[in-house]
């Protein structure tokens, strides 16, 4: 993918960003992870502005040696996503969303992929993971890979784990969005302990909100259910070519 300059944002841009980092710090500092939390400040995030993606990239580089990369592609079918992990690059989508729909974007936007993604791939253990992520996926077919996606959706996105025996957000779809995190908490939302089979029998669907989620003991289980995953799908043998 040809890489393309990173986009100046608008000062009114910049103010929908402020008016959501504000209101989600908060709570992000009292439920989220602490992988989260670090990282966050390993980038220098800040509330005033979007961040410069360009400095933010190098930054990333001397951290873990991964890239980012200004996309267009808001929600796409997981190829390019995949492929862009597996050569260690991260997509950027450069959206924002407007200021009326604060609360719930469909599409992920400027601020779930900046806020919500990327404190966590200044840890190079978790870089490291969502390069392998993207190296495992591609060697499936799309309709093959389907669980696949289930198990991102559950862990990266929207797992929980435990901290000092307290729970804490896991997910970057948790972490920036100010609703979902709320209700995630609530009795609204069962949260049980990661199993495999329990999460294979869900059907995730981005746009609804989920009534079950799942517990991590740590990252190193979130880790070890990409290989559980592997063990139940593994990939097809290459087919030997005839000469
Ligand atoms: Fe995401």
């Amino acid at each position: 993918m040809a890489s393309r300059p990173f986009k100046q944002f608008s000062p009114a841009e910049d103010e929908i960003w402020r008016i959501m980092y504000e209101r989600q710090l908060p709570q992000v500092e009292r439920h989220g992870t602490r992988l989260w939390l670090d990282g966050a400040q390993m980038l220098g995030l800040q509330p005033e502005r979007i961040p410069d993606f360009a400095r933010l990239s190098e930054r990333l580089q001397e951290l873990v040696d991964w890239k980012l990369v200004s996309t267009d592609i808001q929600y796409s079918d997981g190829q390019d996503w995949f492929e862009a992990l597996a050569r260690r690059e991260f997509l950027v989508t450069e959206y924002i969303r407007d200021r009326d729909s604060i609360d719930y974007t469909p599409l992920p936007d400027i601020f779930h992929d900046a806020f919500g993604h990327l404190p966590f791939m200044a840890h190079r253990r978790y870089a490291d993971y969502l390069q392998r992520f993207g190296q495992e996926a591609i060697k499936f077919k799309k309709d093959e890979r389907r669980s696949l996606g289930s198990l991102w959706w559950y862990s990266i996105e929207f797992g929980f784990t435990w901290e000092d025996g307290v729970l804490k957000a896991l997910g970057a779809g948790l972490m920036s969005s100010y609703g979902e995190l709320q209700r995630a908490l609530t009795d609204e939302v069962q949260r049980v302990p990661y199993s495999l089979d329990a999460f294979e029998r869900i059907d995730p669907s981005p746009h609804r909100m989920h009534g079950t989620l799942f517990i991590f003991e740590s990252l190193d289980q979130v880790v070890a259910s990409l290989d559980d995953w592997l063990r139940v799908h593994p990939p097809r043998e290459a087919v030997p070519q005839t000469i």
